[in-house]
């Protein structure tokens, strides 16, 4: 058996976070195998009768079992391409972006997730922390046809599908943080980063990147410098591979319908999931900060709209300012 094949067996076996013998694969390819195991996180351990065991239950991706669901979900959604746009899972990646974005030849469309980035990128540079087998690491790849400007909305149509999608599948209280972030009871649940991969007059090909805490452990994110939740603190229980599937099937639909309609009837439910609608605001823009009363966002262009003392409303463009609550702590 090759050494991907013996990794992918042991970690399966293994994955339901009880001892199990592993007596018939030859020691080297189960001590490497192990290695890796350990690499990932999973800290592997031998009991008194010589039984296998990782650190916890996981419930891993599935591949088959994702693209099964969502050729549900196109049927049923009389989507009319239920072919295109097939979900890729891998164990271990440096950046689910980072893979579509130098891949050729994929159609649009394609989505990748993966257990564990060891490279997963943030905005502005920052680093996206993403342990093994606890959160969600999803991006999918589309050509769009349509001018640029259609697409200035489209991080927060991809927002508002995130929160859709979470909302359908019974979890309360999800909101959105102007332009890019997703969250739960007042705390950063996870993030959108939109990269460009090619452009031209014709198609402009954008990865579409969404992080989201499922079942962090705290000790796995001590580096995370601003409050953040946890998608099983909810009361509903959320299957990692129905989410992936759901969410897929909702946003192929939606940037289909982007392309043909434009993001206004979007954004025009923005307010419903506005974390910030007629709070205190300050923005922090590179040179200097701007204190008003968050008005929502202009339903065509996206921007944000800020009251100021004066009475006046001003509109922020996406991607130079970031938000955060005047009153209480940093967010
Ligand atoms: C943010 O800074 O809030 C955006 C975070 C986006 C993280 C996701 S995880 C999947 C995809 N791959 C990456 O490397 N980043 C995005």
């Amino acid at each position: 058996m090759i050494q991907e094949q013996l990794i992918e067996t042991v970690l399966l076996r293994l994955a339901d976070g009880l001892p199990h013998s592993l007596a018939d694969i030859n020691a080297d390819d189960l001590a490497c195998a192990l290695q890796q195991l350990d690499a990932w996180g999973l800290q592997p351990s031998q009991d008194e009768y010589s039984r296998y065991s990782i650190v916890r239950r996981l419930n891993l991706l599935d591949q088959a079992a994702i693209n099964r669901t969502l050729f549900q979900h196109k049927l049923q959604n009389t989507q009319q391409d239920t072919q295109q746009g097939s979900v890729l899972v891998s164990r271990s990646l440096d950046s689910t972006n980072e893979f579509l974005l130098t891949q050729k030849d994929l159609p649009s469309g394609t989505i990748c997730t993966t257990e564990m980035q060891t490279a997963g990128r943030g905005r502005r540079g920052r680093q996206w922390h993403s342990p093994f087998a606890q959160n969600l690491y999803f991006s999918l790849l589309w050509h769009f046809q349509t001018q640029p400007e259609t697409l200035k909305a489209l991080s927060l149509v991809v927002g508002i599908c995130v929160a859709d999608t979470l909302t359908e599948l019974g979890v309360e209280n999800i909101r959105l943080k102007w332009p890019n972030d997703i969250y739960l009871n007042g705390r950063k649940l996870g993030g959108i980063l939109i990269e460009s991969r090619i452009f031209n007059q014709q198609s402009q090909q954008m990865v579409i990147g969404i992080g989201l805490n499922l079942a962090m452990q705290p000790s796995d994110a001590e580096q995370i410098s601003q409050p953040w939740a946890n998608l099983n603190e909810s009361a509903v229980k959320i299957e990692r591979n129905q989410l992936v599937a759901t969410l897929a099937s909702r946003l192929q639909q939606a940037l289909q319908q982007l392309e043909q309609y434009g993001s206004s009837h979007y954004l025009q439910r923005w307010q419903q999931y506005d974390y910030f609608y007629q709070q205190p605001i300050k923005l922090l823009l590179e040179q200097e900060e701007i204190h008003g009363i968050c008005c929502g966002i202009d339903t065509d262009s996206g921007e944000l709209l800020l009251k100021t003392e004066d009475g006046r409303i001003h509109h922020f463009n996406i991607g130079e300012i970031s938000v955060r609550a005047l009153h209480n702590q940093k967010i």
